[in-house]
């Protein structure tokens, strides 16, 4: 078999087209927009239309689409809106998720469907509608866990629990879907600048002080930009990383370290 080894990444992602989800905001707005800068065609998805307008400003790669992860409907209409409109899928970035505190004694069966929902099972729905054009791409998955999917996180564990099934999601995947030629990954990142905390409802006060902390405990001393995370998601996610399959990259200033 002969394998082509000797694409440089800023021309294989060119003309390639690519699906962010939570794109509105965060690692997600950043993957967007690296994604388009290396001559993608993206889809960015997400509920706010306004925020998703902004990721696309500017940005002439990028076609965004209004709509809820958790909607039965969505998985077919967010890959038919990429398809119909570029003919094919080369790769899919699950990206969306929450956040959410939900101590054991504060446990609700609402709280942990809420969670397992959007970051379990929208992007398993999402990656089995896009899978009979990644097998005809040969493409890629790269999925988004957390330093949490591999650490413990007292008092979210169903939020760390949900981003442990998405780190075995990708290397059960990878296994099952490396026959076909398609690679899965993932990064984790560690605690990045976004609106997940503040999205998780959690006070201003309560979020400048676990930003405090969070940094003291990071190695390299500070909360990463969610460009450090984005530009390892499109490496990841590259044509020219052709021997790269089942990794979950901690992108995180060494804090799994610790
Ligand atoms: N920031 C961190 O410290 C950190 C650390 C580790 C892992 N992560 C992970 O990184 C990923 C991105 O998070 P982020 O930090 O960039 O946070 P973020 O700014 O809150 O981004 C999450 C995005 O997901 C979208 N979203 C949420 N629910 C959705 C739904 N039901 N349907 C469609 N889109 C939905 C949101 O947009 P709409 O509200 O408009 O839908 C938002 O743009 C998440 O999976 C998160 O768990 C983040």
């Amino acid at each position: 078999m002969t394998v082509q080894t000797t694409v440089q990444p800023q021309e294989s992602l060119a003309g390639s087209v690519v699906i962010v989800t939570g794109a509105g905001s965060g690692i997600g707005r950043a993957a967007a927009r690296a994604f388009a800068r290396a001559g993608a065609h993206v889809l960015g998805v997400g509920r706010r239309p306004g925020a998703l307008a902004e990721t696309a400003d500017g940005h002439a790669g990028i076609a965004t689409l209004s709509a809820d992860l958790r909607a039965p409907e969505a998985p077919r209409s967010i890959i038919d809106a990429a398809t119909d409109r570029w003919g094919r899928l080369d790769v899919l970035v699950n990206n969306a998720g929450a956040t959410a505190m939900m101590p054991l004694a504060e446990t609700t069966a609402e709280g942990i469907d809420g969670l397992l929902s959007l970051n379990v099972t929208a992007p398993s729905l999402l990656a089995r509608a896009a899978l009979p054009h990644l097998l005809r791409s040969k493409g890629s998955i790269v999925n988004v866990s957390s330093t949490y999917g591999h650490r413990p996180l007292p008092g979210a564990a169903h939020y760390a629990a949900s981003k442990a099934a998405v780190e075995q999601l990708t290397r059960s995947w990878a296994l099952e879907l490396a026959g076909g030629g398609v690679r899965v990954n993932a990064v984790a990142p560690g605690p990045t600048e976004s609106q997940a905390l503040s999205a998780a409802g959690l006070p201003d006060t309560a979020v400048e002080q676990i930003k405090r902390d969070e940094a003291a405990r990071i190695p390299l001393g500070r909360r990463g930009e969610p460009d450090e995370v984005a530009s390892w998601i499109v490496r990841l996610a590259d044509p020219a990383t052709t021997w790269l399959t089942g990794q979950v990259l901690a992108v995180d200033g060494g804090l799994h370290l610790t």
